[in-house]
Formats: C-alpha cells, sequence, structure tokens
C-alpha cells in the first residue's frame, strides 16, 4: 500500500522539530556544520513555515515520519526541507511525497519543479534521478560555503 501523504498542521511543528533535529545531525559532514545547524528549526519557526508555504507530511505507526515543504512562486514550485526519518526510510515516503508535489504543480498549472541538494546527500541525488530530474547548474561554495546541485522538471 502506498503511504498517505497529507497537509501538515501548525499541531505537527514539535514532531516536525525533532525530526528535523534528528535528520540534519546526521547530515553535517554533507552539508557542513553551520548550514546543518540552521536547516534545524524550533517549533516556533517551523510554524511560520507551515502558514507561509504548503508543507506535506507522511505518518507511519502514528508518528510524523516524512516531510517536505512546497514553495509556489510565479508558476514555479521549488521543494525544499525534504527529509525522513532513518528507521523509515527505502520505504517510498519520499518517492509519496514528490510524486504528490508534482501532481498538485501540475493540477495548479505550474510550469516547472525545481531544488537544490549537496552533492554529499547521495540518496537524496539517487532519488531525484529515479523520479526523472535532471541536474540543472552547479552553485560552487553557495551556502555557507557548501556546493549546490541545482534541479529542475519541466511540466
Ligand atoms: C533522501 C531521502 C529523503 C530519501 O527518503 P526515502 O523515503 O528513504 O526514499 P524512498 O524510499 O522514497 O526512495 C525512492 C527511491 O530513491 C532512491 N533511493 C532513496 N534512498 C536511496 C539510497 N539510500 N540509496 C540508493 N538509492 C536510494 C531509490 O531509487 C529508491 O527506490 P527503491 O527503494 O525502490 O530502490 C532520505 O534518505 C533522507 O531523509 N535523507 C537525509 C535528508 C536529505 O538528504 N534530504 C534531501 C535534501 S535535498
Amino acid at each position: 500500500m502506498s503511504p498517505t501523504v497529507r497537509d501538515a498542521t501548525p499541531d505537527d511543528a514539535p514532531a516536525l522539530a525533532e525530526l528535523y533535529d534528528r535528520v540534519w545531525a546526521l547530515e553535517t559532514s554533507a552539508l557542513g556544520e553551520k548550514l546543518a545547524a540552521e536547516r534545524r528549526a524550533a517549533p516556533e519557526e517551523i510554524r511560520r513555515w507551515i502558514e507561509t508555504d504548503r508543507y506535506l507530511v507522511v505518518e507511519e505507526t502514528g508518528r510524523v515520519a516524512a516531510v517536505m515543504g512546497i514553495e509556489a512562486r510565479h508558476g514555479t514550485y521549488h521543494l525544499a526541507h525534504l527529509a525522513v526519518l532513518p528507521e523509515y526510510r527505502r520505504r517510498g515516503l519520499a518517492r509519496s511525497l514528490m510524486e504528490r508535489a508534482e501532481a498538485l504543480a501540475r493540477e495548479s498549472g505550474a510550469v516547472k519543479i525545481w531544488f537544490d541538494t549537496a552533492p554529499g546527500l547521495e540518496a537524496a541525488r539517487r532519488l531525484y534521478a529515479s523520479l526523472g530530474y535532471a541536474p540543472c547548474g552547479y552553485l560552487r561554495r553557495h551556502y555557507w560555503g557548501t556546493d549546490l546541485i541545482v534541479y529542475e522538471k519541466l511540466l
């Protein structure tokens, strides 16, 4: 059965803060200390993200196990903050979130989906390639000196 994706609500903020704490603490070598630290956020800040943009989550065994943000801007969907708890990986949760985002983008008439990732986030790069996203740019020494690959899919 494919995972059930739902919209995040402000009540999810504490669980999401914990999820991001755990996930980004494991990625300091790929992101650099400063960027990894910045990707973690207190529940209050996450509540603001949810109020400003659309966040999708997947719950598994009663826990929020996966999350991703969608910033809809000027006919594009910018995906951000994708993270899955380590113990729920390789079950198709991230794929479900990205497929839902793509369906929403198409329904809304958006012309493109785009996002960036760090070269060291190997699992993420494999995920994006499996979903037909192509690298379209490379930003050297970008956020706090970390290189970033830019991906896009034209709709
Ligand atoms: C990247 C991440 C979101 C993937 O989440 P996930 O739920 O485990 O991914 P899925 O189960 O949906 O994987 C879908 C496909 O992506 C590819 N993939 C995902 N993780 C992979 C891995 N570790 N190794 C190889 N391929 C992988 C595979 O093709 C997989 O399909 P398959 O399992 O049928 O082979 C997760 O590993 C994570 O949270 N990583 C740390 C945070 C991060 O990098 N976020 C992205 C920021 S840009």
